[in-house]
């Protein structure tokens, strides 16, 4: 019967940026199920042959030049076919059904929210949500719980929460896996990851790119709901998880999501010590003078292109351990990072010259370059005839150095092949997004309320000084 993956939204931005680079790259490594075919729709009228130029040159776009073999690029542009299709119309996913015919299907719904209940409905019509058939979605799924709802139940008119598989990127990022092997595959840090040995944690997802064009889905949504809601969450949730049993789909989600459903409410009363909105106004990026958000959208917007928050998980773990956490576009780089700051010693034995103390700190960099790196005190080589010196060293986990040998993936290439072998493990649940969305609408009413209005920062910089002060009334200083 062979196996099939079916691409809406094929000749869009994210098919052609990593979709497709993505399916290659496994593809070359021979990690497609032989024969299985990649059968794109969207609405233009292609053939198959303009399908595969579109999709040669997004390979050739995206993909480094000495991975791209020619008898390698063959091989994958031989597997694509395509069938324009018109969502709204019930009756064009009648061709595609025929195209497809009994095979194992994997579908991958990259399209407008706005077309996921038409696309549904016809693909049950057409006979394409069989039990077995797997369903990914990517985001937005939604603007707020309840439209985040509604998708959901249109959904599950057609396909079971085991057939489904929404999508967070990050949740395919090495380095968020390799949070999870840290945590539970080593002994030092579990004993420590709580309140008695954590001070705080900082969550950082800089970006210095803008708008990028997407003006309209955007100034909708704004930082909080772009990137807090998904994303940001989900790595809170998997910093401050309990320990599952297993790690399979079922143990690490129903941990997550109680950590989800553990992050206490940021109502009216608290939106204003527990959260900063900025814009950009203009400003430089990477040495170049950039225009602020409202000229590079074109109109006036009161969407937020910063956020900063100061959350806290309500459980025993982490009573009193605020979790930081702050992004934004045309900001002064792109990183993302959590860090961990561990507590300081109860009782210094070194005389006050050798200088304060500093707490361990455990950073883990997601981007641009992976790595983790541990922070420890240490002496400074000498005779000390005035006493020890320490300073801070870092041990560093250098994963580039330590698996140099290993070409680094896109967070597509995972989430792809486990969505192709059924593994539903790095996707994200129903519950977990409900809560998501639950609490995040809880922030949005909050700011509604107070009348909180994003605060301008100029491009290339940290956002709004108040983001400083969020944390520096605390004592606490923001890890550049
Ligand atoms: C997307 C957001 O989900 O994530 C974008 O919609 C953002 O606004 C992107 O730029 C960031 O992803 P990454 O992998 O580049 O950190």
């Amino acid at each position: 019967m062979g196996s099939a993956l079916l691409l809406f939204g094929a000749t869009g931005d994210l098919a052609r940026r990593m979709l497709l680079p993505s399916l290659f790259g496994l593809d070359a490594d021979g990690l497609l199920p032989a024969g299985m075919r990649i059968i794109g729709t969207a609405r233009s009228r292609l053939d198959g042959e303009a399908y595969r130029d579109v999709a040669r040159k997004a390979l050739a776009e995206h993909i480094d030049a000495e991975r791209l073999v020619a008898a390698t690029v063959d091989a994958f542009l031989a597997r694509l076919d395509y069938v324009p299709l018109d969502a709204t119309d019930p009756a064009a996913f009648a061709p595609l059904a025929e195209a497809i015919g009994d095979a194992d299907l994997s579908i991958f719904l990259s399209t407008a929210p706005s077309l996921f209940g038409a696309t549904i409905a016809g693909l049950q019509a057409a006979g394409l949500a069989r039990p077995g058939v797997r369903l990914a979605l990517e985001k937005p799924l939604g603007a707020d719980l309840a439209s985040s709802r509604a998708i959901n139940d249109q959904v599950a008119t057609a396909f079971s929460e085991a057939q489904t598989f929404r999508i967070d990127h990050y949740l395919g990022k090495e380095t968020v896996q390799n949070l999870i092997a840290l945590r539970f595959g080593n002994v030092l840090f579990e004993p420590l990851w709580n309140t008695a040995g954590i001070d705080h944690v900082q969550i950082t997802v800089s970006e210095t790119v803008g708008l990028e064009g997407r003006g309209d889905y955007y100034d909708g949504m704004g930082a909080l709901r772009d990137m807090v809601q998904n994303h940001m969450l989900q790595l809170v949730a998997l910093v401050a998880m309990e320990p599952p049993a297993r790690f399979d789909a079922t143990a690490v989600r129903d941990e997550k999501v109680k950590v989800l459903r553990s992050l206490r409410p940021i109502d009216a009363a608290s939106v204003e010590s527990c959260s900063v909105i900025g814009q950009y106004t203009e400003g430089a990026s990477a040495g170049q003078p950039v225009p602020g958000y409202t000229s590079e959208l074109g109109k006036p917007s009161t969407t937020e292109t910063f956020v900063a928050l100061k959350l806290h998980v309500d459980n025993w773990r982490w009573k009193n351990v605020p979790f930081y956490l702050r992004t934004g576009k045309r900001l002064p780089e792109r990183h993302s990072e959590i860090t961990i700051q561990f507590k300081t010693v109860p009782h210094s034995i070194f005389a006050t010259r050798s200088g304060p103390l500093r707490p361990n700190r455990l950073v883990i960099r997601l981007q641009p370059h992976e790595n983790i790196r541990l922070s420890i005190m240490a002496k400074e080589p000498g005779l000390d005839r005035d006493g020890v010196r320490l300073r801070e060293v870092p041990l560093d986990i250098g994963l580039a150095n330590a698996f140099a040998d290993v070409r680094r993936r896109i967070a597509y290439e995972r989430l792809l092949l486990d969505l192709l072998a059924g593994d539903p493990t790095l996707f994200v649940r129903r519950d977990e997004v409900e809560a998501q969305w639950t609490w995040i609408d809880g922030i949005r009413a909050g700011w509604k309320t107070a009348g909180m209005t994003p605060k301008p920062y100029g491009a290339g910089t940290w956002g709004p000084s108040a983001a400083i002060a969020l944390t520096e009334r605390d004592g606490v200083s923001w890890y550049d």
